[in-house]
């Protein structure tokens, strides 16, 4: 496909139809239609058009908090190097040198005084400054200044550390991330989730980092009779405090929407997951939508080693395009899906882990189920009585992550064999499930804006327009 020298698209892909674009109420709607899963130049469409256009989550902010340290990854196809600068400053390279295109760094994460390419040795300041090239002296009309890294965008939201590659076409982090901690923490309480257990807060000081906080407007007028401890954000939610634990990547020979088709809804759990829906109160699972991302939600109906105390909540955001926030008591899972090709895509998967309920329950499934687990300091909370351990077990850990995995094994055989039926003669688009599949509809919705947006662009001649995608509803 013939590329314009913005790096956009010149032409849209054949299977992508006006016609196709309408967004019609989740009763009325048709799904979106098989060949933007299994047609390739969707691939290139969806990199440009959706994935850059968005803030892609790289990992934990703490590696990054020295001066000189860094951390690297691929997003949106790109490879990436944020990096903490001599003067302190968080920025953000493409991870590629201006002489040939070779690698900066190579390694996840690190320390370093100067960026030094792993090729031929050009070495760039913290700031992005050509400084060292070596055997250079006869090369002619060579300025250094002409050969600086790229710079892009780069952001926090909660200790996790974002970049993003086309930040004037994109709105700011904190827009789209606007009520998921005041949600869960329980700092607005209008957004709390009704649920047993769900006005279980912590004591003041819980959360050593909230006073450097923006405290929200509700927040700010609470009535005076609310007892201080009910003002605090709830600490097992409270994912700023969290530490980074590891990182584990599945690949999926499905497209990457597929998959987050497949993260958006709870219809498929009782066939694909029986095991989680034991843990889970299906019953009383809830979709939300919001501008920028959709929630999932449901009580913990059973104790367990994997998943902690029952009657907390468990939430499931989605953040448009790519990102998922899987969060439990004391535990949150990032996601992030990745493009590898039309029909395939790998999925990154996170651990941070924080304060928790303790008395866990046995692990699902598990041989060692029954095993009590080697219970760290305890504290017993003021004002509910229930026990709070100050990190969670790594027998806990370890439970999550091989939970964590036997669900990711069901999403990824059933997404591999959806991707097989959506390539098929016999497929072409379905209908939505009004109780259960709305997060579905709420991404396929957002899909067409921005490809609308992209069109209807490039028709108007403006392309590289600095104003933000339409936001989804
Ligand atoms: S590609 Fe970086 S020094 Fe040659
Ligand atoms: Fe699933």
């Amino acid at each position: 496909m013939e590329r314009r020298a913005d790096g956009l698209l010149a032409a849209r892909p054949a299977a992508l139809r006006a016609e196709d674009l309408g967004i019609s109420p989740l009763a009325t709607s048709e799904t979106i239609p098989s060949a933007w899963y299994v047609d390739a130049d969707f691939h290139a469409f969806d990199r440009k058009v959706v994935l850059e256009r968005s803030w892609q989550y790289v990992g934990p902010a703490s590696r990054v908090a020295e001066p000189g340290t860094f951390v690297s990854d691929i997003v949106a196809g790109n490879p990436v190097v944020a990096v903490r600068d001599r003067a302190g400053r968080l920025r953000a390279f493409y991870n590629v040198c201006k002489h040939r295109g070779g690698p900066l760094v190579t390694t996840p994460c690190g320390a370093a005084r100067m960026l030094q390419c792993q090729y031929h040795g050009w070495t760039y300041r913290l700031d992005g400054m050509l400084r060292g090239v070596p055997r250079f002296d006869r090369t002619e009309l060579f300025d250094k200044r002409d050969y600086g890294l790229t710079e892009i965008a780069v952001g926090i939201w909660e200790g996790l550390l974002f970049v993003c590659l086309r930040p004037d076409e994109t709105p700011p982090l904190a827009d789209i991330m606007q009520g998921i901690r005041e949600r869960i923490t329980g700092v607005d309480p209008a957004a709390r989730v009704p649920a047993p257990g769900a006005a279980d807060v912590l004591a003041p000081g819980a959360a050593a980092d909230y006073t450097s906080r923006e405290m929200p407007a509700k927040e700010k007028s609470a009535p005076e009779s609310l007892a201080p401890e009910s003002q605090a954000p709830n600490a097992l939610y409270d994912l700023a405090s969290f530490t980074y634990a590891a990182r584990d990547v599945y690949a999926v020979k499905a497209n990457w929407k597929v998959y987050v088709d497949n993260y958006l809804e709870g219809y498929h759990l009782p066939l694909v997951h029986p095991e989680l829906c034991d843990l889970l109160d299906f019953s009383t699972y809830v979709t939300e939508t919001f501008d920028w991302y959709s929630l999932q939600h449901s009580p913990i109906k059973a104790a367990s080693k994997a998943y902690g105390a029952a009657n907390e909540q468990a939430y499931y955001y989605f953040v448009f395009p790519n990102l998922m926030l899987n969060i439990l008591p004391g535990r949150l899972q990032v996601n992030r899906v990745d493009q590898v090709a039309s029909n395939a895509c790998s999925v990154v998967f996170d651990y941070y882990y924080g304060q928790s309920t303790s008395s866990p329950g046995p692990n699902p499934g598990s041989e060692s189920e029954g095993a009590e687990p080697k219970a760290p300091p305890a504290t017993t909370h003021r004002t509910t009585g229930r026990t709070v351990v100050d990190r969670i077990p790594p027998d806990r850990i370890a439970a999550d992550r091989a939970f964590s995995d036997r669900v990711q094994a069901e999403d990824i055989d059933i997404c591999e064999h959806v991707q097989r039926g959506l390539q098929s003669n016999a497929y072409d688009r379905g209908r939505f499930s009004y109780d259960l599949e709305g997060g579905v509809h709420h991404f396929q919705s957002a899909l067409k804006r921005a490809y609308r947006d992209e069109l209807y662009a490039r028709e108007a001649g403006e392309l590289s327009v600095a104003a933000p995608p339409t936001r989804p509803e």
